[in-house]
């Protein structure tokens, strides 16, 4: 018998401070209006200066265990999406699997900046599927406000922190049809150097193209990310439905990567999906990178608009550029 992966956990978490429009105003060159009509961003959540990924991760992780009916050693896997990791080693998802005591499972992390928790969900789908594992936490997590560059008006406007984390287990029940339906992940590594993040690799072009200088913050070509966006978000819908026999009319929710509402209207258009049935809650929070969908998984059903039998969505987009998308049966 197929075995099937099912979310069967989602919890989140969010930074404990409000960054607004207003708040902004009084930073770098800009106001409500402008930030309001470009992006659709009220307010963002920022994580105190002692709070880091792993801290926002645990949080969320915790929230999805216990709603999964769960203790930490069922779990065989950790899987952290992330850019903004408190170490390159040890990964988040060691720190998060230290803190939890969840002793028995396998950590890594990986890196596909926003797209991070679909990517994640992939892995853990084949995980599941090909017997290895039975109970997986995936994260994505960032705390972009510590990479932000808060005299660059054309970033800092957009971006806040988080963590959104499911546990997928195997769902054995020949009654039970939910699962992960259909999970697709792809990269455009040619477009990769609209959205760099320096480590190692300190250069005067690097350098040249930040306001503060600061090599240790996110640079972005906004309207090259921004087209691509667009684009790639209709296609990878469109090609994930039609990989499984699918139609955009069998889609109940859509939730997609929160990074604009202009960037989310305009693949709305080209997906011809109802707006009624996408899920946006990112005048509250801004872009908070690897976080975002699955917060605004958990907000969506905290808000009851996620029910058993449901057709879900998830697409996302990110630096790499890479992007993503899922195919839940609730
Ligand atoms: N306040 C006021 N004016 C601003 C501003 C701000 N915060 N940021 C930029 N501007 C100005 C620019 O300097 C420019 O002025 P100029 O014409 O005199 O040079 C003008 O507004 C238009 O700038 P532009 O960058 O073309 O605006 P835009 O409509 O493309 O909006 C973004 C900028 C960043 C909001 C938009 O490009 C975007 O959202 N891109 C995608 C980013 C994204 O989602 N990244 C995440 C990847 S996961």
């Amino acid at each position: 018998m197929q075995i099937k992966a099912k979310i069967i956990g989602v919890g989140h978490a969010l930074g404990e401070d409000v960054l607004t429009n207003s708040d902004l105003e009084k930073m770098v060159e800009t106001n409500d209006e402008w930030i309001v009509e470009r992006t659709g961003i009220r307010e963002r959540r920022i994580a105190k200066a002692d709070t880091y990924t792993s801290d926002l991760a645990y949080r969320a992780s915790r929230e999805a265990l216990e709603d999964a009916g769960l203790s930490p050693m069922d779990l065989d896997l950790i899987i952290v999406a992330t850019v903004t990791p408190d170490f390159l080693t040890p990964a988040v998802s060691c720190i998060v699997q230290a803190k939890l005591g969840a002793d028995r499972a396998a950590a890594y992390d990986i890196n596909q900046a926003c797209t991070g928790l679909v990517g994640g969900l992939t892995m853990a789908q084949q995980f599941i599927e090909n017997g290895k594992y039975r109970h997986i936490l995936v994260v994505g997590a960032d705390a972009l406000s510590k990479v932000t560059d808060y005299k660059d008006r054309k970033t800092c406007i957009l971006f806040g922190d988080g963590a959104g984390a499911v546990v997928v287990s195997r769902n054995e029940d020949p009654d039970d049809d939910s699962r992960i339906v259909a999970a697709k992940i792809g990269a455009v590594g040619s477009l990769g150097h609209n959205l760099t993040l320096p480590f190692l690799r300190m250069d005067e072009e690097e350098k040249a193209k930040r306001v503060s200088k600061d090599l240790h913050s996110l640079w972005m070509d906004g309207s090259e990310v921004f087209k691509f966006a667009v684009r790639i978000m209709a296609e990878a819908v469109k090609e994930t439905l039609a990989d499984v026999g699918m139609t955009v009319d069998d889609i109940d929710l859509l939730i997609p990567h929160q990074a604009n509402t202009r960037i989310i209207d305009g693949a709305v258009k080209r997906i011809k999906i109802n707006p009624d049935k996408v899920f946006v809650n990112l005048p509250k929070y801004g872009n908070m990178s690897a976080a975002s969908i699955g917060v605004a998984l958990k907000e969506a059903i905290d808000e009851g608009r996620v029910k058993r039998g449901d057709t879900i969505v998830l697409v996302g987009f990110g630096g790499g550029l890479t992007w993503g998308c899922t195919i839940l049966k609730w």
